[in-house]
């Protein structure tokens, strides 16, 4: 029996497409925008949702959220630039990082991005100089490191104190910065921004954190008598990548958080700010696998049966720069008893290119098809030409039918570059 993935054949997909091949489902990217409209933005008054574009950052996703009316979070000219380029909604962009360019910060200004979110007060400098020769105003949310450390692997922490990400919880460096952008004529500070880390099973730091936010702005009512119009809560909601991941449900992750927001406002006497979040994995991670064909297989006696692939690392760093753990089978042997335990191996000159360690699956033989599953977030967007492999293309499948969104990457343009 061969694997079908959302209505399509995987086998056949990868006879007609070549492999690698990402195989993305639109039905699963339209599915998860519609549970936020559910289980966020119709359920909340004053709410808004961005998808982090650097999850999957391609012209078709763009297409897809714009037609979803959600926004985007950007944090690069790159970004910015597939986005404006298919004509999507400058004002529903959010431009994020830590150490933006002056070019990008000009491109950001002058597209007239709905908000800019500043991560250190120098910044707030180089904004009002854009702003008041582009004689507008800026809309910005500063960006708050809450000092909280969710468990995740490090690498995808950010919200701890130690971060090069957003500026220190300490008294005197953010009466420095509010009172800073405040001063700023061309500069309107919107509110504020945190977002703790990735891949998180549950809301425990997503909630520390809003605990910071509301002492902070119980402060900034006393030194400034200014009151935050939104606080945006980053991403970071978990998806299943192994059937050992059991991530909160969107709704009990929320609406924890929104019930302690409001609380705060209303014991302030105060209007709740506008609650915006930021999910990138939880929208597209579910809804990607990668297709693979098998090579030559290696069987070290009593040690090890390595069974390689024509991708790797390129195509998704994240086993070897998170440990990051994935499920496979073999598409066109799909049903069939588990015989083996092996490990699947990217392709690349170098030892730590594993995909998965110790996975069971049926006899493998070279040219079977290996579907690694929820490989929708960063993998494409974090996939680059190591050992000089070309990018894989993406197909889209929308209701069974498949339609090629990125093409493969041709010898030609891996040295169009190069003079
Ligand atoms: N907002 C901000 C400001 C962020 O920095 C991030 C992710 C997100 C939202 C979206 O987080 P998500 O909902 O996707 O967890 N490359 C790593 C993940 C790095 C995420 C960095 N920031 C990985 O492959 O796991």
């Amino acid at each position: 029996m061969n694997y079908r993935f959302y209505g399509a054949d995987t086998v056949e997909l990868a006879k007609k497409y070549g492999t690698p091949l990402y195989v993305m489902s639109e039905d699963f990217i339209v599915e998860r925008c519609r549970e936020i409209h559910e289980s966020f933005l119709k359920k909340y008054e004053n709410t808004y949702a961005v998808f982090a574009g650097k999850a999957f950052c391609t012209k078709e996703m763009c297409r897809i959220l714009k037609r979803e009316g959600l926004g985007l979070d950007v944090v690069s000219g790159g970004e910015l630039y597939t986005a404006l380029s298919v004509g999507f909604p400058a004002d529903k962009i959010i431009f994020h990082g830590n150490n933006k360019t002056l070019s990008e910060l000009n491109m950001a200004v002058e597209s007239g991005v709905g908000r800019i979110v500043v991560d250190h007060d120098m910044e707030l400098d180089i904004i009002q100089k854009i702003a008041e020769e582009a004689k507008i105003d800026a809309s910005v949310l500063l960006r708050i490191a809450p000092g909280v450390d969710p468990h995740t692997h490090r690498y995808m922490v950010t919200g701890q104190a130690d971060s090069k990400f957003g500026i220190p919880n300490k008294d005197a460096v953010l009466r420095h910065t509010v009172q800073k952008a405040l001063s700023f004529n061309n500069i309107e500070l919107k509110g504020f921004h945190f977002h703790v880390g990735s891949q998180l099973l549950d809301n425990a730091s997503h909630l520390k954190s809003v605990d910071v936010l509301c002492t902070l702005f119980d402060k900034l009512n006393q030194w400034f008598d200014y009151w935050p119009h939104e606080i945006n809560i980053g991403g970071g909601y978990g998806i299943k990548y192994t059937h050992e991941d059991q991530p909160e449900q969107l709704n009990a992750f929320i609406s924890p958080i929104m019930h302690k927001i409001t609380e705060f406002s209303e014991k302030s006497g105060k209007k709740r700010p506008a609650v915006i979040i930021e999910p990138g994995r939880w929208i597209v991670g579910e809804a990607g696998i990668t297709l693979y064909t098998i090579g030559y297989i290696k069987r070290i006696p009593d040690i090890r049966t390595y069974v390689s692939v024509d991708g790797g690392m390129p195509d998704n760093p994240r086993p070897s720069l998170y440990q990051a753990r994935y499920e496979a089978v073999i598409a066109n042997k799909y049903g069939d008893p588990l015989t083996e335990k092996v490990t699947i191996a990217g392709r690349c000159c170098e030892s730590g290119d594993v995909l998965i360690w110790d996975i069971e699956i049926p006899e493998p033989e070279p040219g079977d098809i290996l579907a690694v599953k929820a490989t929708g977030a960063y993998n494409y967007s974090m996939a680059n030409n190591y050992n000089k492999l070309p990018f894989p293309p993406i197909v889209m499948l929308k209701k069974g039918k498949d339609r090629l969104i990125v093409e493969r990457q041709t010898y030609e343009q891996l040295v169009s570059r190069e003079l």
